[in-house]
């Protein structure tokens, strides 16, 4: 450096600063405040973690086909043996949340916490699009626990425990001894409480709320309200088109009738 000019020093400088920003800022962080874990963990740190293994997700939902990735279990993702109870909720980086049981969690569906290497980047979600990563949820066996499409949240910043939405927010809660309406209030808060919000109530403001001003149920006749939940493109379409299609394999006829009536129930109760 002896003999460089003040000017071209500091012109080296800043371009170190600049590279070293960068790198900073390729790292992502993930943010964990569940129970008694609360810290930032970087990418990095977490495919150090012995527990990291490459997985075979047969049917995925987010990529519609086989994937492989390196993934962390759920369990070794919490420093704590304490038992974590209520909801764990998954906060993407669009602003998707998604709220998980922990009994979920630790339970048949095998959740792991997949995480994109730095080096080996995941294809995009879209053309042209960002990936599923760095941290994505995603499921070995979801069959066995009747994991649903909205319960693989993506771009995941971070991951907090939460009480269960509706003891959160009591104005979901159906006032009614209709047991089509309570069970529809669970087919609710598993499928559509990751995007959309009802009587001002939710975590998520991606979709428009389904009871305020109007209840979808007021707005659209029956036969088209179950097209448009089980395929929206078939209602209508257009290239920004966010809402995903329900099928049968995802929301049995039964549940999908227990969600009107849950729907048309909270029509009836908006504040
Ligand atoms: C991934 C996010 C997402 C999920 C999950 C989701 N929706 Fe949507 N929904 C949207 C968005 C966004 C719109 C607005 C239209 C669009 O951009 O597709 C919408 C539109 C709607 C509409 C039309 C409302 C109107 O006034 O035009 C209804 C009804 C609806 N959703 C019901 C549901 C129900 C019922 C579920 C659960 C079974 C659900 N949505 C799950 C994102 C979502």
């Amino acid at each position: 450096m002896q003999g460089m000019s003040l000017p071209r020093r500091i012109g080296m400088l800043t371009a170190a600063l600049a590279l070293a920003g960068a790198a900073f800022a390729q790292e992502p962080v993930l943010e964990i405040d569940v129970g008694a874990n609360h810290r930032q963990v970087t990418r990095a740190e977490l495919l150090a973690n012995p527990a990291v293994r490459t997985i075979a997700v047969t049917d995925d939902v987010s990529y519609h086909r086989p994937m492989r990735y390196r993934a962390l279990p759920w369990s070794a993702l919490l420093h704590t043996a304490d038992p974590v109870t209520g909801d764990v909720q998954f906060t993407a980086d669009d602003g998707f949340v998604a709220n998980i049981p922990a009994a979920q969690l630790n339970g048949a569906g095998q959740a792991w916490l997949a995480i994109e290497p730095a080096k080996a980047p995941w294809p995009a979600l879209k053309a042209g699009g960002p990936s599923a990563g760095p941290f994505y949820l995603v499921w070995l066996t979801p069959a066995k626990a009747a994991i649903s499409p909205e319960q693989w949240p993506y771009q995941i910043a971070k991951i907090a425990s939460a009480a269960p939405l509706e003891l959160r927010y009591p104005q979901l809660l159906p006032k009614t001894g209709d047991d089509a309406a309570q069970r529809g209030l669970h087919v609710y808060t598993a499928n559509c409480a990751s995007c959309h919000q009802l009587n001002g109530a939710g975590d998520a403001t991606i979709g428009p709320d389904l009871n305020r001003p109007h209840s979808p149920t007021e707005y659209f006749q029956e036969d088209y309200l179950r097209k448009l939940v089980r395929d929206p493109a078939s209602v209508r379409n257009w290239g920004q088109r966010v809402m995903p299609g329900f099928s049968t394999a995802v929301l049995s006829d039964a549940e999908l009738n227990d969600l009107l009536a849950y729907l048309r129930q909270m029509a009836k109760q908006r504040p």
